[in-house]
């Protein structure tokens, strides 16, 4: 039998959940330890078995089914645990997921220390997280919905006792690249970063691709170490809209030396999101107006600074203007 430990990672054939897989079967401080044990409820999909071929193990489990993920986690030393808000936009569906798989994983651990079986508990349980935005914001902003809902999953596995850490991923530049900046239909109208903020804003910006860097780092460093309940700040810096345009021009010199920043009034800002290529429920717009809201004040992470986060790393961030560079959006411009 093979002596590895097991980290079982959701969302494996995703974002988040992928660039923690790849890192644990590639990496060389983590591949003769680690076995990847990752969960899709598709487990003969097409993503699941090319994991399958890069050497991981994939079982089916979803989180709304309880029994199948104390069977995902049998035997795991470590947890990645992440939830998709968008497939349902649903807040109380997206904690009710968050505790089952908090719930899952304490169930390995009481049953370690009962002894009724001699697979070891989950010792680490990393919980894919965000602020209570409402709480943050002294009750101004109560609509960020997806924020609040991944909040009060940490708050539960702090009452229940989980052994965990809580990676908090930034804002993902592949929403700003082509998304928030991007190239008016007006013709002759300037690359514009528009925002329903002041140039004030601060955004801490994160691939999900460097995803498995902050997650080796937190997986390295042990639980201990970090003291059960630590927050990680995962983003590669926090970005004004100039230092933005900045890091564009820098990529993309033609392109980038016009651009502007605009902000847009919040009307515009949800009418667009609702109108527009996103078709979003009003709901949903009116949740991510008060997200760019909450990175004015105060602040995405309520003003916390990096500094501590980034000292765990081991591995080197992805900057805006890298990312930028091979952003399919930017594709073509020089
Ligand atoms: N966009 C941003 O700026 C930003 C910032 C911070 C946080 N976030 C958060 O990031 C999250 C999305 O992360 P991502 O981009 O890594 O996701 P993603 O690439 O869309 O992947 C979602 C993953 O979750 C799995 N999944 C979905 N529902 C599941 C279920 N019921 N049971 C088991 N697995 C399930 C999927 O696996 P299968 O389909 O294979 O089952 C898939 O691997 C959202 O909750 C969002 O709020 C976004």
């Amino acid at each position: 039998m093979s002596s590895k430990k097991i980290i079982t990672v959701f969302g494996a054939t995703g974002q988040q959940g992928g660039s923690v897989a790849q890192i644990f079967l590639n990496d060389p401080k983590l591949k003769n330890d680690w076995t990847v044990r990752g969960v899709s409820r598709n487990a003969n999909g097409e993503s699941a078995k090319k994991l399958i071929s890069q050497g991981a193990e994939v079982v089916t489990g979803d989180s709304n089914d309880k029994a199948s993920l104390e069977k995902a986690m049998s035997g795991a030393t470590a947890v990645f645990a992440v939830t998709n808000y968008w497939e349902k936009m649903d807040g109380e569906l997206e904690t009710q997921q968050g505790k089952n798989m908090a719930d899952a994983a304490k169930t390995t651990t009481n049953r370690c220390m009962h002894h009724t079986t001699k697979a070891a508990g989950v010792k680490h349980f990393i919980w894919s997280s965000l602020i209570n935005v409402t709480k943050a914001s002294k009750g101004r902003l109560t609509k960020v919905q997806h924020f609040d809902s991944k909040a009060r999953v940490e708050e539960y596995i702090r009452e229940i006792g989980l052994p965990a850490t809580f990676f908090m991923p930034g804002i993902f530049m592949s929403g700003i690249a082509g998304g928030t900046l991007r190239r008016p239909s007006s013709p002759g109208a300037p690359w514009t970063l528009a925002l329903p903020t002041t140039d004030a804003v601060r955004l801490p910006v994160f691939t999900p691709a460097d995803a498995g860097k902050w997650v080796k780092a937190i997986v390295l460093a042990g639980v201990r170490e970090l003291g059960a309940g630590r927050q990680v700040y995962a983003a590669t810096g926090y970005m004004s809209p100039q230092d933005l345009l900045a890091g564009f021009a820098r990529a993309f010199p033609e392109a980038g030396r016009d651009a502007v920043f605009a902000t847009v009034p919040d009307g515009v800002f949800v009418e667009g999101l609702v109108r527009g290529g996103a078709g979003l429920p009003a709901f949903a717009a009116e949740d991510l107006l008060q997200n760019m809201q909450l990175m004015e004040s105060p602040g995405y992470y309520a003003g916390a600074s990096l500094d501590e986060s980034h000292a765990l790393l081991q591995d080197e961030l992805t900057t805006w203007e890298e990312f930028a560079k091979s952003a399919p959006a930017f594709k073509g411009l020089k």
